[in-house]
């Protein structure tokens, strides 16, 4: 008995090893939603799943220097975690106020309640993945860098920041301000047309070439996204900026958002690579 338990805990082991080894390089797993294995009942959110995230500056003393670090990281990426990163993006331009918003309209991507999804399988990566590979898959995607060690100080910054601004939500209960919300349509994505949206309604902030300016970040180029990131998908662009875009005052109609994010989507960005 006792034999058999140790050969499959080392057989378990071997398996997780390889999948660490594997995870995050090999395994396509872009942004997108994720596809967890079973469902929370009727989709319904418990009532245990309240908004209040405590703030980063009154975490305990024994956490608060991790969670601090893994704040200014998300403001300031490149500053703070500037080996990792490969373009002038910041965590933040996506998850506005450091991921501590709930989500919503103009809202950006909340991240409070995050680490209560993971590990969490995903059907494209095959596999468990947890907060640690999920993070990274955002800093070689959305941030062209590349992986964090597991035990750098950037990386146990954020996930220490993570947890700390998901304090008292239930683990493994639906949180409905995570995520995109993706929008349903028949319409045909135009990028003729999106291309006169952007320069009506995005080029002021982003740039007429959509390289950014001192007030908004790039939308593609060399300082962008990679063609591996969550937003370079069509749909997530769509709900990213139907929800989000123009800035604070999300105006788009769901046409519109199409026609806008086929356009910014077609233009050139990165291509992904594993480093
Ligand atoms: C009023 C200025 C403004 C306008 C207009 C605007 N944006 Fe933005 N956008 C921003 C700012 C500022 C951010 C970063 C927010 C932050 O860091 O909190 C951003 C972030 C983004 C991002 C995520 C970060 C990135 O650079 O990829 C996307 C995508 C985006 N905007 C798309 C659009 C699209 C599409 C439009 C037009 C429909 C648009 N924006 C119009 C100011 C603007
Ligand atoms: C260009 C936009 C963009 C930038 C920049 C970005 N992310 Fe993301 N991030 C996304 C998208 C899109 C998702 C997927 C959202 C979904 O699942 O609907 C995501 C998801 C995540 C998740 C998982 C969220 C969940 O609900 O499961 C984490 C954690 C995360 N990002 C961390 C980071 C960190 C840390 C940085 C900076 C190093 C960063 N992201 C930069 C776009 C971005």
């Amino acid at each position: 008995m006792r034999q058999k338990a140790l050969v499959l805990i080392a057989a378990l082991t071997m398996l997780v090893a390889a999948f660490a080894m594997s995870g995050s390089r090999d395994h396509v797993f872009a942004e997108g939603p994720s596809v967890p294995i079973q469902k929370t009942e009727a989709g319904m959110s418990s009532t245990n799943v309240k908004y209040n995230p405590p703030l980063p500056k009154d975490a305990p003393i024994s956490i608060r220097d991790a969670v601090m670090l893994g704040y200014d990281i998300m403001n300031h990426t490149r500053t703070y975690a500037g080996k990792y990163v490969g373009n002038t993006l910041n965590c933040s331009n996506c998850h506005f106020k450091e991921g501590s918003t709930e989500g919503g309209k103009n809202g950006g991507l909340s991240l409070v309640g995050v680490t209560t999804k993971y590990p969490e399988y995903r059907s494209i990566a095959d596999g468990v993945v947890d907060i640690v590979s999920r993070t990274n898959s955002c800093f070689e995607r959305s941030m062209d860098g590349k992986p964090l060690p597991p035990n750098s100080r950037e990386m146990v910054g954020l996930i220490t920041y993570f947890q700390w601004i998901s304090k008292g939500l239930p683990i493994y209960e639906k949180i409905p301000w995570l995520g995109l919300k993706h929008i349903k349509s028949n319409h045909k994505p135009n990028q003729v047309e999106g291309k006169k949206i952007f320069s009506s309604a995005c080029a002021s902030c982003h740039g007429a070439d959509g390289l950014g300016t001192k007030i908004a970040p790039p939308l593609w180029g060399k300082e962008s996204f990679n063609d591996g990131a969550g937003m370079a998908g069509l749909a997530n662009l769509v709900a990213f900026a139907h929800d989000n875009m123009p800035y604070l005052v999300s105006n788009l109609t769901g046409n519109e958002a199409l026609d806008v994010a086929a356009f910014v989507t077609s233009q050139p960005r990165p291509h992904f690579t594993a480093k």
